[in-house]
Parts: structure tokens; sequence; C-alpha cells
């Protein structure tokens, strides 16, 4: 028992993809450093997300996450010295226990993720396996990368109010060919966007799309389609290709009117889903993220009903929580949930929201947020939950390709048994 003990858990200040500070944590068992993890944060996030804790002051704009830090070198450590870091859900309950506030905020989300994500890490360590291998023996579904071509929202600056119009490469052969296809399509739409809006128009946004001047949301699709048909791939269902969305629709609802507003346009909730079903007319829509605002889950569950071939995923909706999912599930709103590990802020609360989502016929999209570091954790995680779908961006971005690169190893690991969920993506087991 001794080889598992917890003798030091170390925190530092470290940056993400925007020069923000995020928490890195150490765990060391008997002494060696097994586990190191970092802290994914998002930019556009929802409002029943746990409580990320920063500084504020006028270091790093206010940004800063010392305190975050000091509470891992602290309290946490203190209450975790000792542990078996192989028992994930006693140390994450442990954790909760001692910060005991609904959404983490005393201790902070981002202290308590960044020490749950290190432990899940040095546990694998310490077995001689990979973490997808460690958390589940029987892990072999490589996902299809859900490809985010033009980037809008809060995380581009342009006037897209849409924040993700994606490709999904569903007719791939395998993770690597998956990867293959996407960037013949971008070099197409890169081609196509030089030619109507000029080289200024492929600075990217947060996520690897491009941050084209475009509005609206019909104009991207028709880039896609040509990129599509440029790069020499067939759109459609069981085809080479379907198309995302990721609407991230709470930032453009205007709750004091109860209208969305897309490009310069008011819609009623009815008149936004008859806009998506024009969309999904004329385009194949596999997947559409958060199409309504995050407290219309009546909405959510009329659009799932009235738009059966497109999945639908609730991001801000259920921020990887058991207790909102149950909300959906009572309603039948969404067809699947959004995985992000610091929505939650612990890596059993998110498994048991992945859990729980299955149990009850959901798909389960693994994301990145808009604020990564170079840390692949969510690669691990996706092929352990054996989700078959991954959002992780464009490869155009370190923090992203890193992400991707991992996915290569883990394919070539997996060896024959390795599986590309594609068209299977929303419930490939
Ligand atoms: P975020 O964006 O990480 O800034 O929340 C990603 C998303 O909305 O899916
Ligand atoms: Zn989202």
């Amino acid at each position: 028992m001794a080889r598992s003990e917890i003798t030091a858990v170390k925190a530092r200040e470290i940056i993400d993809c925007r020069g923000w500070p995020t928490v890195q944590v150490d765990v060391f068992v008997d002494g060696d450093l097994a586990g190191r993890a970092d802290v994914p944060q998002g930019r556009s996030t929802g409002k029943y997300e746990a409580h990320v804790l920063l500084d504020g002051g006028n270091r790093y704009f206010g940004k800063g996450v010392r305190k975050a830090c000091h509470n891992v070198n602290q309290e946490i450590a203190a209450a975790i010295l000792g542990m078996d870091v192989t028992e994930q859900r006693k140390i994450d309950g442990a954790m909760i226990d001692l910060d005991g506030t609904e959404n983490k905020s005393r201790l902070g989300a981002n202290a308590i993720l960044g020490v749950s994500l290190a432990v899940a890490r040095a546990a694998a360590a310490i077995s001689r396996l990979p973490l997808y291998r460690y958390l589940n023996p029987t892990a072999r579904f490589l996902p299809v990368p859900l490809m985010n071509c033009l980037n809008g929202g809060k995380l581009t600056a342009n006037e897209l109010e849409i924040q993700e119009f994606i490709i999904m490469p569903v007719g791939a052969e395998n993770y690597a060919h998956a990867l293959q296809v996407t960037t013949d399509i971008n070099e197409a739409l890169r081609d196509l966007v030089v030619e109507k809006y000029g080289i200024l128009a492929t600075n990217t946004g947060d996520e690897g799309g491009f941050a084209t001047p475009m509005r609206g949301i019909w104009e991207p699709f028709e880039f896609m389609q040509r990129a599509c048909e440029k790069a020499g791939y067939k759109v459609g269902f069981g085809e080479d290709i379907v198309y995302g969305l990721d609407c991230a629709s709470s930032h453009w609802f205007d709750s004091s009117r109860g209208v969305y507003v897309l490009d310069g346009l008011d819609y009623t909730r009815e008149g936004l889903i008859e806009l998506y079903k024009e969309v999904a007319a004329k385009y194949p829509l596999g997947s559409m993220e958060d199409p309504l605002d995050e407290d219309d889950m009546a909405g959510f569950a009329k659009i799932t009903e009235e738009m059966p071939q497109t999945q639908i995923v609730g991001d801000d909706l259920f921020v990887t929580s058991v207790e909102r999912l149950k909300l959906g599930v009572q309603r039948n709103a969404a067809s699947a949930m959004l995985f992000k590990v610091n929505q939650i802020g612990s890596l059993s609360q998110a498994l048991d929201a992945a859990e729980f989502a299955y149990r009850n016929g959901y798909g389960v999209q693994v994301s990145e947020r808009s604020g990564e570091t170079e840390d692949p954790l969510i690669s691990d995680l996706v092929v352990a939950l054996n989700s078959g779908q991954i959002k992780t961006g464009m490869p155009v971005r370190g923090e992203r390709t890193a992400k991707h690169n991992r996915l290569l190893q883990i394919e070539e690991e997996l060896g024959n048994t390795a599986r590309y969920a594609g068209h299977d993506f929303h419930r490939p087991h």
C-alpha cells in the first residue's frame, strides 16, 4: 500500500493559450513526481459552471490564480497527504467536503480540478498504464473530431454571433485519416476566404477556426460546402462529411426582450428553431450545441423532438452536472451532453455525469475549453469514455494540436483493437 501514498502536492501558476494564468498541479507518490495536470478555462462560460477562483486586483488584470495555488499547497495538500492516490473518488470527495460550498467557490474549482486530474495521472503512472487504459480497460473508440472551421461569438473579433461552424469527418477510415481530410478542407477553405476577403481574413480565433468577417448563418455554410467540394469530399449523412454548430446562443439571447438577435434580426424561440430547420434541410447537420438559451429546457425539448436527425448537445445547458442533466432527462431536452471537466470541477463528478448521460440514452461529446494549454488530457478521457466524439479545435495551434497528436499516439497504441467511431459518433458502443 505504501507504494501509492500521496507524499506531496504542489500547484503553480502557469499561462494558457490566451496568456491568462491558470493552475498546474504536481502530485508526488512516495517522494517522486508521478502526475501533472493543467486546468483548462473558458471564455464563453455558462452561468451554472463551478466557480473559478481568481485573485482580483491589478496583477494580470485580476485573473491571477495565486490564491487557488495557495489553497492547493496549503489546505488541500494537508487534507490529502497520506491518501492512496488510486482512490480518486475518495480524494475528490475529501476536497469537495473541505471546500464546503455548492459551486467550489471557497477553494476554487480550478484548485480542486487541478489536483483531481493530477491524481488520476499519478494513479495511472504508478499502475504503469496510459491514462485512458487505466480509466477503462475496454477503451477502444477513437472519436470523430468536430473541427471548427469558422469561429465567431466570444472566441473571435468578428460579427458572427454563432460561435463555431464545424465539419465532422465521419467517413474517414481512422483518426489519422480524419486529420488529413480536415486539413485538405481547411486549406481549400483558406483559398476561398482569401479570394473573397483577402489574406487578413485568415487569422484564426481561439479554437483555430478562421475569424472571417462573415455574417449570419448562411454564408459560413456556403463556404464550408464549397471548400468540401473543392477538396474533393462528399457532404451528406453516410458520406465523408457532415456539419456541426456550436451556437452558444445564451451569449446572443437578449433576455430583457426575450429574443435572439442574429445578424441584426430578432428571432423568437420558435422563429430560431424554424431557421435551424431550414439550415438542416439544405445542409446535413449532424450535431448542434446550445441552439437555445441555457435556461430554456422546454425549448431544448422542442428542438430535440423537431430535429431528430441532428444530435442536440447541451453545453451551458448541462455544465457537465448530474443535477442539471437530470432536469434535461426529465424533459427529453437534448440528446447529448458536452463534457468539460472544469465546468463541474472534479474528475469523479464529470465521469458520473457521463455515466448518467449514457444510462439515459444520451451521447457524450468531450470538449476543449477556449483557454487550453499543451496538456492533452482530454484525449485520454475521450478514449476512456468510448464517447465517439471530441471537440478540440482546428489543428493549427499548439494547444489544439497537442490533443490531436495525442489521439494519433493512442490510435497507434491500440493497434487493431482501435475503432474509429465514424458515422456512429453519437453512441458508438
Ligand atoms: P469556452 O468555449 O471554452 O470559452 O466556453 C467553448 C464552448 O462554448 O464550447
Ligand atoms: Zn459551447
